[in-house]
């Protein structure tokens, strides 16, 4: 007997094992095409409901366009103003989004949210950031980093600088995926999680990555081709600001630190940033920075993304 094939979730960056380069070649694709004029309306009449537990710019615009490029709708949910908030369960809130949309995207403060959401929902489930990772960021990084090395990521270094957050949880699993060096400078106490650079460790194995990891930011920038930061004080984190602002405050990127850089590294930053803190506004709205281009890669990411996890209805 044969039935639909089973749904397809990207909680993790990892969940992209195997696809990843395609899904970046056909993000290239699709952004020159949009640059012509064509939207790549592939998934006309498909639905998604976006479920945002927190504030966001960038990944919220980017699904909305996303979706309605590729020819569907998506609807905006805030768990305010839904039934989340007045105390329905999550799996009841997947069972019946489930019954009217194609996917759901979710913004969650808590990964174990995300993956009930998952478990219950029968339709794709797209992780919008969680307390463990960012998938979708990664995938616009890695689209930006390509675009600027055009023979590939093998040989290149990508230098993290700061928290061992989110961020660099899906940065690690993103660069063992597709072979790219990633040093990573952090404080020793806010180094990623050890199971998930277990796991980015044993990707590596799979492309030759190289996965280092210091509590020097100097040592890391130094001869680095691209350096990368994110703020010190993620949404959720603010209990803590004040210790972390201590812990991190040689950790900014500023031309000082890009000087340590090859001469033509490049700066990333998956925004919003405080400007000051993680990084100067020299660096921000110099010559440098990516960051821009970053942020638009956000939708052409997802768009393909969205192509490859959504059924053609
Ligand atoms: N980088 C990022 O996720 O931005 P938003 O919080 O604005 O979506």
């Amino acid at each position: 007997m044969t039935g639909s094939p089973p749904k397809r979730d990207l909680l993790s960056v990892a969940d992209l094992q195997g696809d990843l380069p395609s899904i970046l070649e056909r993000a290239a694709a699709m952004k020159r095409a949009r640059s012509a004029g064509d939207l790549s309306p592939t998934r006309p009449g498909t639905n998604i409901a976006m479920i945002f537990e927190k504030a966001s710019t960038r990944t919220r615009t980017s699904f909305e366009i996303a979706m309605n490029d590729l020819g569907g709708h998506a609807v905006y949910l805030s768990p305010k103003e839904m039934q989340l908030g007045r105390g329905e369960t999550i799996a009841d809130t997947a069972r019946v989004l489930s019954r009217y949309v194609d996917a759901i995207v979710y913004r969650a403060y808590r990964r174990t949210d995300m993956a009930e959401l998952a478990r219950w929902a029968t339709v794709p489930v797209i992780n919008a950031l969680d307390d463990r990772e960012h998938p979708c960021q990664i995938v616009a990084d890695l689209l930006t980093l390509r675009e600027r090395w055009p023979e590939g990521f093998r040989g290149r270094r990508l230098a993290y600088i700061g928290d061992g957050n989110n961020v660099l949880n899906s940065l690690l699993l993103g660069s063992a995926l597709v072979g790219l060096d990633l040093i990573s400078a952090t404080p020793t106490a806010y180094r990623p999680p050890r199971d998930l650079v277990e796991t980015a460790e044993r990707l590596a194995r799979g492309t030759g990555a190289h996965l280092t990891f210091t509590d020097d930011p100097r040592a890391a920038a130094r001869d680095a081709d691209a350096l990368y930061t994110d703020v010190w004080v993620s949404m959720g984190d603010e209990a803590e600001k004040e210790d972390r602002e201590k812990a991190f405050s040689g950790y900014q990127i500023n031309a000082e630190l890009l000087a340590r850089a090859r001469p033509d590294a490049f700066v990333l930053h998956d925004l919003p940033a405080h400007r000051g803190q993680e990084i100067t506004d020299e660096v921000m709205d110099g010559p440098r920075a990516a960051i821009w281009d970053q942020a638009e890669n956000r939708l052409h990411a997802q768009k393909a993304l969205l192509e490859r996890l959504l059924r053609r209805r």
